[in-house]
């Protein structure tokens, strides 16, 4: 019965969280305000404010689990993708604790971690399945073999899926992070308002960067000949975006599928919190026979419960890394 602690880090969330023999007893995560004041994250306040977060959240997750520090079997770190400061603080934590209690380190990738979510869950994947993973700095069709044994079979030319949302926020004047935001509005538009185009890229690649281009325009021109355009169609507006964006990734979704001949499809990253994007799967699910999975609400956006996960199947392969591991920028899977 391994209990593993889980750490993550790589962007604005600090989290923690205990898992024994598979099971997440607990998931804390510390969010960081104080970004919202500058519209995105700042990673040099990120990392400082995770090194305030670290300890408290650590502490929290081990009271939730009810699991003593001297019952931790190994403990299992976010090693990257993400920013390199944050990173940092998590490895840090994470190598001294395991040096401390001299128990082994487990690496995670972030986004393989992500897919992995789909496994805390009572109904989970069968292999090969096929997971679209949507974040903010990330959008990638991932072909799923085994639980370490994955292949991107497309993923954006230029923005992330998550990025488009919080760009088209700004554009609308909305706070940091706005995807939450759109959806918000969303719930309240009509998603046939407008239209915006679908990108035309080759294979089972996403491009975003066209759409962000047309939303500034859409908004620019409306806003000239109404300066209160946004404010009186900011439901539809934000409907009819939300609807493009998962319509881009479902048809690609959509495509992989079939090619691959899969019929279980996965849904993970932060936007798969998406309603819109959560609604639209579920209905091409029905209309496929794909059997679809979608991750609980806490395990969508960025989480140590997913760390955990990975950790855990990591713990059951014994795969461990040596204290001398350093935190990556980038890290392919
Ligand atoms: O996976 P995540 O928490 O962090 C990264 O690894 O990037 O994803 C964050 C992204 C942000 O772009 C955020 O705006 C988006 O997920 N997001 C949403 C929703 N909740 C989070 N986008 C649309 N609708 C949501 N409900
Ligand atoms: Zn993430």
């Amino acid at each position: 019965m391994p209990a593993i602690l889980a750490i993550e880090s790589s962007c604005d969330e600090t989290s923690a969280a205990v898992c024994v023999d598979g099971a997440i007893l607990s998931n804390v995560i510390a969010n960081q305000t104080i970004h919202e004041a500058y519209g995105g994250v700042v990673p040099e306040l990120a990392s400082r404010v995770h090194q305030q977060n670290i300890v408290p959240a650590v502490q929290q997750a081990l009271f939730n689990a009810k699991v003593s520090k001297n019952d931790i079997d190994a403990v299992a770190f976010t090693r990257g993708p993400g920013l390199l400061g944050s990173l940092l603080v998590g490895v840090s934590f994470a190598k001294a604790f395991a040096l401390a209690r001299q128990i082994p380190l487990i690496e995670v990738n972030h986004m393989q971690a992500h897919i992995l979510a789909h496994f805390i869950a009572e109904k989970k994947p069968a292999f090969p399945f096929i997971c679209l993973t949507v974040s903010g700095g990330h959008t990638q069709i991932v072909l799923v073999k085994d639980y370490f044994d994955m292949e991107i079979i497309g993923q954006t030319l230029d923005d992330a899926a998550g990025e488009a949302m919080d760009k088209t926020s700004k554009i609308l004047g909305l706070p940091y992070p706005g995807g939450p935001l759109i959806d918000k509005n969303a719930r309240n538009g009509n998603p046939d308002a407008y239209q915006f185009p679908e990108p035309q890229i080759p294979g089972f690649d996403f491009s975003f960067s066209g759409l962000k281009t047309s939303i500034l325009y859409f908004i620019r021109d409306n806003v000239a000949a109404n300066p209160n355009f946004i404010q009186e169609h900011m439901n539809d507006i934000c409907a009819s975006v939300e609807k493009r964006i998962a319509t881009i990734l479902l048809n690609k979704l959509k495509r992989a599928a079939q090619q691959y001949g899969i019929k279980h499809v996965a849904l993970a990253g932060g936007v798969s919190a998406n309603t819109g994007l959560r609604n639209l799967l579920q209905q091409m699910g029905e209309q496929k026979g794909w059997e679809v999975f979608i991750p609980k609400f806490e395990y969508c956006t960025d989480n140590a419960a997913m760390i955990a996960i990975a950790g855990y199947h990591k713990y059951l392969k014994g795969e461990f890394i040596g204290q001398d591991v350093a935190p990556l920028a980038r890290m392919p899977f």
